[in-house]
């Protein structure tokens, strides 16, 4: 069986947002908006045809024999060189054997799939058994044009043979016509691009059907016959409209990419086909056309072999390894759109000698460096002796590839003197797990991504370019794996000791099981008694956690003791240390209540109270805070409560114990400060025990502990450098509670104020308007002795006479009434609306079922949003300023689904 035996894709991180062009080009052009959904791929400024093929072509490799193919094809009407050949600098790169054929095929769109049939029928023929055929581009256009839009970096690689084949090849049928629709010249940058309709019409339109019933014709077939159809056409609407011409139902044809990358040149008919083959069953029968200057149809069934294909990135991963950008000028800058100043350095000489590539060719694009025979050492570069001190070998080294050997960043530095088109330059030394280091730039990053001990793989890029004799370098880069960044940020316990009281239930389980799965160890203490804290203790909430972790694959131990005791709170400590040796963390959140009215209070009700909350925190704190001293670190949470600081009818033993805990805390920081033990405290609102009769039920639903935990794990954390400080947390919302206070006024120091002075300047005692916030007990004197000088008269409101006087509810109210309902059948759109200006505020209009309500406010999910000033909101809606002119001279700016912006003017009279 002969047909595609692998495949592999890759797509440049980098998106542009097409609605960045429209933004910042849409005064120029404004048709452009039509079609400016979604995302198109964007080569970094180091990536071309070559890199991209290699990385293609690599991906495509995982899991094969390299060493098995006898011949690489490169396809791609962007090839950096002319003459010297480019299929041969990808075999270089990949380190292929010298006995092969290599070969470019260019000049058309269709050319990828040219060199797919010719691979397959040398394999049909029997002279070669396995064959790489990878493709790439990366066209150029001018700025604001339909085809910056439409187009996309990226290519994609297949192999084929006559072994383990996933998709087996059935038959080709070919056009070949001198049909030109663009052209470029051998000496010209852009594309001259024919009227769109002649393409759609009369290319897309009538070539690519021809092509699929002459091959429906040759092999006997007809539509009912094919699963998936897949042919590049970036007009979205053409493209339906020729698989319904075929007779295609929508569910066959695989969509064009528009949205996640854009065309990418002759690679895209690849793209589209491993898209479809990476959702492919076996069974399942793909035709895939290739369109320029004619077409070229291919028709596969996919076999079992699929299912045992190695994991690679392919399409999908690609696609989902993305940085999204937004910033058009980088975008012209790295096409070389806009002239920037690059300094005296960038003219260094550039020249390349060919004497010294040729010498180390492999070393410079194969990354082959050696491997010491006596002691296993890899080194790169290559050189007479080994560098390993206790072993020196001299000529001891076997070739030994880098480019696949993982590593990890040992320094790096990013330098903004250095030339760079992308500053800053970030560079360092990579250690290769397997040993051997180098010094590499990074790419594909920022520099906040790049940490020592980051996992990173190589890349081939463009290193330094020759514009002068028109060379172009390639070497190999750093960049981060995918996802690497994202892990090393994750806020990790591992090797961490948590102590969380009242974790069998509520919040307190919620921080446990957080923190074993970041990989604390944990003691769950929990003493298992009734809600106001009577009764006997019972151990299975602590037990019932600790299983819960035990489970999910970490450490915990329970334990039953009572915070409210000294003797409990030692107790709890020394559970830790003899479990795990040590305490790094502390949560204080064990809780009852016994909620009365005041004068209803007894003492053992208040007592209680206290007993647990306050004391309990004194308890367990003392001595882990001694351990945390020895060992100069640590992290310690105190729970208070909207009661304590806000104050709640019923709870005066619950409060005073709440806001206790939030002294505590006011000196403990001062006292933890220099051993780096960071104390914070969490005011958090939730359904659990203690809320379930408190807060009603539909506001319960909402109130998962999960919300709460988030920012306690933070506070837990290494990372975290707040100490002191006291946060609300709850639904998701977060903010900081802080005592603050006011600038007061300075009465008499040498005679003493009377009462009638205080009485006179009490509004001036009393106010908070330029309150602050004082970091201790000293820092208040210091404010004492130092009182700000008398402030300021405040400023008259705005809308007296520095607003603009415009009402901009009122417009909302007026624009609501012009909606027209009969235009609105179908429509199921938020528009959010951002009005600048004195009069400003936001407001959203839901249309959906013929209807319209315009709301103040932000909606959760609009669909487009509209930013304006005021003053150019009342002109438009008055309707002095048309939305277009508006748009265009930047009074308007559009995000989201610019599309649905047009829909206004149709919905309402302006
Ligand atoms: P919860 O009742 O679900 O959990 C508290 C846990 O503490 C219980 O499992 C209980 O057995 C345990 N406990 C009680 N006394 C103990 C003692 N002497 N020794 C050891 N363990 C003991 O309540 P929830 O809501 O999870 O409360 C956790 C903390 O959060 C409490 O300090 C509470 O005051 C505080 N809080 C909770 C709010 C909420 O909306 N849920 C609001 C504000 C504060």
């Amino acid at each position: 069986m002969i047909g595609i035996t692998s495949f592999g894709a890759y797509i440049p991180r980098l998106r542009l947002s097409r609605s960045s062009i429209v933004q910042n080009m849409g005064w120029f052009a404004p048709a452009i908006m039509a079609v400016s959904q979604g995302e198109r791929s964007m080569c970094n400024w180091d990536e071309d045809a070559i890199t991209m093929a290699v990385a293609a072509a690599r991906d495509c490799l995982v899991g094969q024999d390299k060493a098995a193919l006898d011949a690489l094809y490169l396809a791609s009407t962007t090839l950096p060189f002319a003459d010297r050949q480019n299929a041969g600098i990808v075999s270089a790169a990949l380190n292929l054997s010298d006995e092969m054929i290599t070969a470019d095929y260019t000049a058309s769109q269709k050319v990828a799939t040219t060199a797919l049939i010719t691979a397959l029928e040398s394999i049909q023929g029997g002279n070669r058994k396995k064959i790489l055929v990878t493709a790439a581009d990366k066209r150029e256009t001018k700025t604001a044009y339909f085809y910056e839009m439409w187009f996309g970096d990226g290519a994609a690689a297949l192999s084929v043979g006559d072994e383990n084949v996933i998709a087996e090849y059935l038959g080709s049928y070919s056009l070949s016509c001198d049909f030109v629709d663009h052209y470029r010249g051998s000496f010209n940058k852009y594309d001259y691009v024919w009227e769109e309709r002649w393409t759609r019409d009369v290319g897309y339109g009538e070539i690519i059907p021809k092509a699929v019933n002459g091959l429906f014709a040759k092999l006997g077939i007809s539509m009912d016959d094919v699963d998936k159809l897949v042919y590049p056409c970036f007009f979205k609407g053409d493209h339906r409209k020729i698989a319904k011409r075929l007779g295609a139902t929508p569910e066959k044809l695989v969509d064009n990419m528009h949205e996640v990358c854009g065309e990418t040149g002759a690679a895209h008919a690849f793209m589209m086909f491993i898209a479809a083959l990476e959702q492919a069953e076996p069974g399942e029968r793909i035709l895939l056309v290739g369109f320029g200057q004619g077409a070229n149809a291919l028709y596969f069934r996919v076999t079992d072999h699929i299912r045992g294909l190695a994991a690679r990135n392919g399409v999908a991963g690609s696609l989902a390894n993305k940085k999204p950008i937004d910033n058009y000028q980088k975008w012209l800058k790295f096409r070389d759109l806009l002239k920037t100043e690059m300094g005296i350095r960038a003219e260094a000489p550039t020249q390349t000698a060919t004497t010294v590539l040729w010498r180390k060719n492999q070393m410079i694009l194969g990354l082959v460096g050696g491997k010491c025979r006596e002691c296993g050492t890899p080194q790169f570069p290559r050189m007479d002796y080994c560098v390993n001190p206790s072993c020196g070998a001299l000529d001891s080294q076997d070739d030994y590839e880098f480019a696949d050997a993982p590593a990890r960043v040992k320094t790096f530095t990013g330098d903004m003197l250095a030339i760079s088109v992308d500053p800053p330059a970030i560079y360092g030394m990579v250690q290769f797990d397997e040993g051997g280091r180098m010094m590499v730039d990074f790419t594909d990053c920022e520099l906040d991504d790049v940490k020592v001990g980051l996992r990173v793989q190589m890349a081939l890029k463009r290193k330094v370019e020759d514009p002068e004799r028109g060379f172009v370098n390639y070497f190999w880069k750093a960049v981060p794996v995918p996802g690497a960044v994202e892990e090393m940020n994750k806020v990790r316990f591992d090797g961490r000791v948590a102590i969380i009281t009242g974790a069998g239930a509520g919040l307190g389980r919620t921080y446990a099981l957080e923190l074993a799965k970041r990989g604390a160890r944990i003691v769950v203490n929990d003493l298992g008694g009734a809600r106001d804290g009577s009764g006997q203790g019972s151990s299975s909430p602590a037990e019932k956690v600790v299983a819960e972790i035990e489970a999910l694959g970490g450490e915990a131990v329970p334990n039953f003791d009572n915070v409210a005791t000294v003797e409990g709170g030692q107790a709890i400590v020394k559970t830790a240390m003899d479990a795990f040796g040590t305490v790094d963390i502390v949560i204080n959140n064990a809780g009852i209540l016994r909620d009365k009215s005041f004068t209803k209070m007894e003492p053992e009700n208040w007592k209680a109270v206290l007993d647990v909350h306050l004391n309990g925190a004194y308890n367990v704190t003392r001595p882990a805070f001694k351990i945390m001293k020895e060992k100069g670190y640590g992290r310690i949470i105190m729970t208070t409560s909207a009661a304590g600081i806000y104050g709640n009818f019923g709870q005066t033993n619950y409060s005073a114990a709440k806001l206790g805990l939030v002294g505590l805390m006011n000196t403990l920081k001062l006292e933890g400060k220099k051993y780096n033990i960071g104390v914070n405290t969490i005011a958090p609102i939730a359904a659990s025990r203690l809320t379930e009769d408190i807060l009603p039920p539909d506001l319960l639903e909402k109130m998962k502990p999960e919300f709460v935990t988030p920012m306690v794990m933070y506070l837990c954390s290494d990372a975290c450098r707040s100490t002191g400080e006291i946060f609300n947390a709850g639904m998701g919302y977060y903010n900081r509670v802080a005592v603050m206070t006011g600038p007061g006024i300075q009465l008499e120091t040498e005679a003493l104020p009377t009462v009638e002075m205080v009485a006179d300047n009490f509004d001036a005692i009393n106010t908070l308007a330029g309150a602050r916030e004082l970091g201790d007990a000293n820092a208040a004197l210091m404010d004492l002795m130092t009182p700000p000088a008398a402030p300021e008269p405040e400023a008259a409101p705005a809308g007296d006479d520095g607003g603009s006087g415009i009402d901009v509810q009122a417009l909302f109210d007026a624009m609501a009434a012009t909606f027209k309902a009969d235009a609105a059948a179908g429509v199921d759109v938020v528009f959010q609306f951002h009005i600048g200006g004195p009069g400003g505020g936001d407001w959203y209009a839901v249309i959906k079922d013929s209807a319209c309500s315009l709301t103040a406010g932000q909606h959760e999910k609009p669909v487009c949003t509209l930013k304006m000033a005021d003053k150019d909101f009342a002109a438009m809606m008055g309707g002095k300023l048309p939305a277009m002119q508006a748009f265009t001279a930047g009074k308007l700016v559009i995000e989201g689904d610019i599309m649905k912006s047009q829909l206004l003017e149709k919905l309402f009279t302006f």
